[in-house]
Order: structure tokens, then C-alpha cells, then sequence
């Protein structure tokens, strides 16, 4: 596997801390270069999108990265996407089973989640200074609490076999830098024509939630800057900046 130049040249990886999240921006905050990574083998403030928990144990990967990518405000949904492909893309060679992605970002294999991923920017006078990409993935987790247990799932449970979380890592940063990369050249087409191809999302029904109500719709593409084309019951079709997907 080809190591990356820049992701993981400075990192920092800990036992436990409150969220790595939290640690990258700090660094990010006192100079941390681009690429930076903050490993921790436990969070005890692990947090998901939405203002959601992100539950973590020992056994899985946590890590946040930190983004100084050379890109517009309009290509920064772009990245949210580019980062879920890269993920799926990073942990495909050491799965029988092709991993998707569901908008915006979510890796899913066999219908259940396997990784999440939460972005935070640092907005400077109208100008992005940099993000943190924060990515959980079950890696080695063997059972899940009964809440999440039908809708979770791990690359352990689907393999049947333990994991290196470093091997991991690394495969995924590898293809986290390259498509980072690709993305600030303007390379936008080609990275949006490989994520709807590994897409669970589009074709499908789905439910969205937003701070403002539901809608429940056909997910027919994404659209050049990111956002999910809705087709509502009525036939008007709507564009999805955020919220959450939840396929029918
Ligand atoms: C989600 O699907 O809701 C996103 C989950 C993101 C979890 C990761 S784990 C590493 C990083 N640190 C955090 O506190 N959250 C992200």
C-alpha cells in the first residue's frame, strides 16, 4: 500500500481524550500543518453529526484530521462527500464486500453503517482557515447495543477476522490525501462520478430530516456542488444541503 506524503507525516495518537475532534482543533489552533492527524484509541466525548453521541470503545478507529485544503466556500460540501468516498475506498481492499456510501457521508456495507464522519470548519472573516475531518470506523467491534445492533455494523463482523487499526488507517489516509488533492486541482467530476457509483443512496426512497420537518422522496442524483436532487410525492424536485438521509 502506498503511504501517504502529507496525512499522517505529524501525529499525534493517544489512549483516550474527550473527542480527537477537540484535540485536532486545538493543535490546528497552535499551527498544526495540513495533513496533521489525532488518533485516540478511546473517546469519552465521542460526538456524531446532528449533536449526536459517537459511542467509543476500544476496538474501533477514531481519528480527525486536519484540512487546510486549498478550496472555495461552494466546494466545501464537495469534501464532506469526497472524504465518505475516500473512506470507502480506503477500507474496500480489505473487505470481500463493496463498500457504499449514503449521502452526505456515511459508509455503509450490506445495509448497515460502518463508518461516520463529522466535519467541523474553523470560518475566519469569511474565509475557511481549515477543517477538521473527523472519521469513526468499526473496525474490530463484535457486538453493538440492542438500539443500534440492526442498523451497525463492523468490518470485523463482516469478515469474520480481527483488523490492525494502523492498516486501517493508513489505507484510508492514503486515498483521504489523493482525493483531497484531486478535489482542490478541480478534479470534481471525476470524484462525484465515482461516488454515485458507489451510491446506497440514489434511486432510492428515502426520508430526510431537517431541523424544519421531513420529506419523504425519490433520491434521484447529487447534483455538481454536492447537494442530494430530491424528487418529492409532488414531482418538484429540491435540492438537500443537509440533514439527514434515512433510505426507505
Ligand atoms: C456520524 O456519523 O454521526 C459522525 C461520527 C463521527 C465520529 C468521529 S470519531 C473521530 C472524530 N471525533 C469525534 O468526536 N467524532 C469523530
Amino acid at each position: 500500500m502506498t503511504r501517504p506524503s502529507r496525512y499522517g507525516a505529524a501525529m499525534r495518537s493517544l489512549e483516550v481524550c474527550g473527542s480527537t475532534n477537540d484535540e485536532a482543533r486545538q493543535w490546528a489552533n497552535t499551527g498544526a500543518p495540513d495533513g496533521a492527524i489525532v488518533t485516540s484509541l478511546q473517546q469519552t466525548k465521542g460526538r456524531g453529526r446532528l449533536g449526536r453521541e459517537w459511542v467509543s470503545s476500544g476496538e474501533n478507529l477514531y481519528f480527525s484530521a486536519v484540512s487546510r485544503p486549498n478550496l472555495s466556500a461552494e466546494q466545501l460540501p464537495l469534501l464532506s462527500l469526497v472524504v465518505g468516498l475516500s473512506v470507502a475506498e480506503g477500507v474496500e481492499p480489505l473487505l470481500t464486500r463493496r463498500p457504499l456510501v449514503k449521502w452526505p457521508n456515511d459508509v455503509f456495507v450490506e445495509g448497515r453503517k460502518l463508518s461516520g464522519i463529522l466535519l467541523e470548519l474553523s470560518v475566519v472573516k469569511e474565509r475557511c482557515e481549515f477543517v477538521i475531518i473527523g472519521v469513526g470506523i468499526n473496525v474490530n467491534q463484535r457486538e453493538f447495543p440492542p438500539e443500534i445492533a440492526s442498523i451497525a455494523t463492523s468490518m470485523s463482523i463482516e469478515e469474520g477476522k480481527g483488523f490492525s487499526l494502523s492498516d486501517v488507517l493508513w489505507s484510508v489516509l492514503s486515498r483521504q490525501e489523493e482525493n483531497v488533492d484531486a478535489l482542490g486541482r478541480g478534479e470534481s467530476a471525476n470524484l462525484l462520478a465515482r461516488w454515485r457509483n458507489r451510491s446506497y443512496t440514489l434511486g432510492r426512497q428515502v426520508r430526510v430530516s431537517q431541523a424544519s420537518g421531513e420529506m419523504v422522496g425519490l433520491a434521484v442524483d447529487i447534483n455538481p456542488e454536492g447537494a442530494l436532487i430530491l424528487r418529492g410525492e409532488d414531482g418538484a424536485e429540491r435540492l438537500i444541503l443537509a440533514g439527514d438521509v434515512g433510505v426507505l
